[in-house]
């Protein structure tokens, strides 16, 4: 069976959904595929830092309301290293920035919700989505709906489809050049039902490895370590995790972790990539199809918003005056904020992390590091300026 739209859309991320979203706000007919079902990508547990151009987006294109209730503004974040806490003023240090604490199922919620009031076609649970023609200008996506084969014929395709998604292997090996690194430790991932221990998010920096405490509410905490990349959720009974957690986040001064009940357990893998360049022919790659950082950065969802924003742009720009201008540089416009972000998600990780190459002269680099960046104060407002989102063009930072 066909039909037609001017986006085909693969993928309901973040990336997908808000591409589909913005297209909608100006006019724009687009299709969104995707494998899972709403309730999963509904309830898939992920990111939770939001740039402060995230938040504004979010709020400018209507979809903000609820994140400004239940969210909450972070004005600093804490570096934890030699059982003492620094405090990086964000907000003073960038003229009044912040970040926003809001899980990133929650932001899918808010867009599905979005887009299905709006009448927006989202289809879920398709499978043997496959991307063809997108050299030419008649670009097609062939899929199973309740297994009968489909065939969506479209003015562009954009590839939102996540790192292992179809689309980034469909442009041919020959006119892409992917950038990759990957790490030997992996982040346990627990969702704990616990009072808040810390107002502020917590990275830790300690001889057994890596730490991180944040939030999602006043009753429900999410916290990381770093584990091996090959390590098992069922080596990690609870207590396990707790002793753990508390060995590495001990501090001088009395403070101590609040536990509680783990709801959810997860290990992520800890990978840099990035592909050159994110469009072939008709198809563009958007968001973590294109590009992953490591996560101590807090970087992947922010790059896919800024990822559409460039490619909403381009393509209502298309399709009002034909103009193929902002289509044509869309991976010149998006790669240097993404190797920014790759560049501050690297040196967050290498400041933070064992390495199993560790050897005492590199732990001493690792401390000098974050001295520096706690007593300076441009070391300090560099690290707060990435924190908090790097504007889209890097001019601006003169
Ligand atoms: P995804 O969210 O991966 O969405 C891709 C979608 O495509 C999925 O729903 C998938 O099911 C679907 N799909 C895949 N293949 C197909 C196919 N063939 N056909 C149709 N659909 C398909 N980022 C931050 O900004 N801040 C943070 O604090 C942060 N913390 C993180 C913590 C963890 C533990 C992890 C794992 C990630 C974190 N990230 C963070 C990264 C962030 O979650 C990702 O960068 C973000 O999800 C990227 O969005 P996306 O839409 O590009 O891809
Ligand atoms: C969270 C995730 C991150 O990757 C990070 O750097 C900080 C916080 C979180 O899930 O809250």
């Amino acid at each position: 069976m066909g039909r037609e739209t001017q986006g085909g859309i693969v993928g309901a991320g973040p990336a997908g959904l808000l591409l589909s979203h913005l297209l909608h706000l100006q006019g724009i007919d687009s299709v969104v595929l995707e494998l899972r079902s709403r309730a999963d990508i509904e309830s898939t547990i992920r990111a939770g830092v939001l740039e402060q151009g995230t938040v504004d987006l979010l709020t400018a294109v209507g979809v903000g309301e609820r994140m400004r209730r239940e969210g909450s503004v972070h004005h600093g974040i804490v570096l934890r290293f030699g059982g003492r806490d620094h405090r990086i003023d964000l907000h003073g240090l960038t003229g009044g920035r912040a970040i926003m604490l809001y899980a990133q199922h929650e932001v899918i919620k808010d867009l599905v919700k979005a887009r299905l009031d709006a009448g927006g076609r989202l289809l879920f649970e398709v499978t043997d989505v496959s991307v063809h023609d997108f050299d030419t200008s008649a670009p097609k996506v062939r899929f199973r709906q309740g297994g009968e084969p489909q065939e969506l014929r479209c003015d562009f395709v954009a590839g939102c489809d996540g790192f292992h998604g179809i689309c980034r292997p469909s442009i041919p090996a020959t006119r892409r050049t992917e950038y990759q690194r990957i790490y030997p430790f992996g982040w346990f991932g627990i969702l704990a039902e616990a009072p808040r221990s810390t107002p502020e998010i917590i990275y830790a920096r300690h001889e057994r490895g890596f730490a991180l405490v944040s939030t999602r509410s006043p009753e429900l905490q999410r916290l990381y370590l770093q584990c091996d990349s090959k390590d098992d959720i069922a080596n990690w009974p609870d207590e396990r995790i707790w002793q753990e957690l508390k060995a590495r986040l001990a501090t001088t001064d009395g403070w101590s972790l609040m536990d509680g009940p783990i709801t959810q357990k997860g290990i992520v893998a800890m990978r840099s990539f990035v592909v050159e360049p994110m469009q072939y022919g008709r198809l563009f790659l958007a968001g973590d199809a294109a590009h992953i950082v490591t996560p101590t950065g807090a970087k992947g969802m922010n790059l896919a918003v800024a990822d559409v924003r460039v490619l909403a742009r381009a393509l209502a720009e298309f399709f009002t005056s034909r103009s193929t201008e902002l289509l044509e540089r869309y991976s010149q416009t998006c790669l240097p904020r993404v190797w920014r972000a790759q560049r501050f998600s690297w040196w967050m990780t290498a400041v933070t992390h064992r390495f199993d190459d560790d050897d005492a002269f590199s732990g001493q680099l690792q401390l000098a590091e974050l001295d520096y960046v706690t007593s300076s104060r441009a070391a300090a407002t560099a690290l707060a300026e990435n924190y908090v989102g790097l504007p889209m063009d890097a001019s601006s930072l003169k």
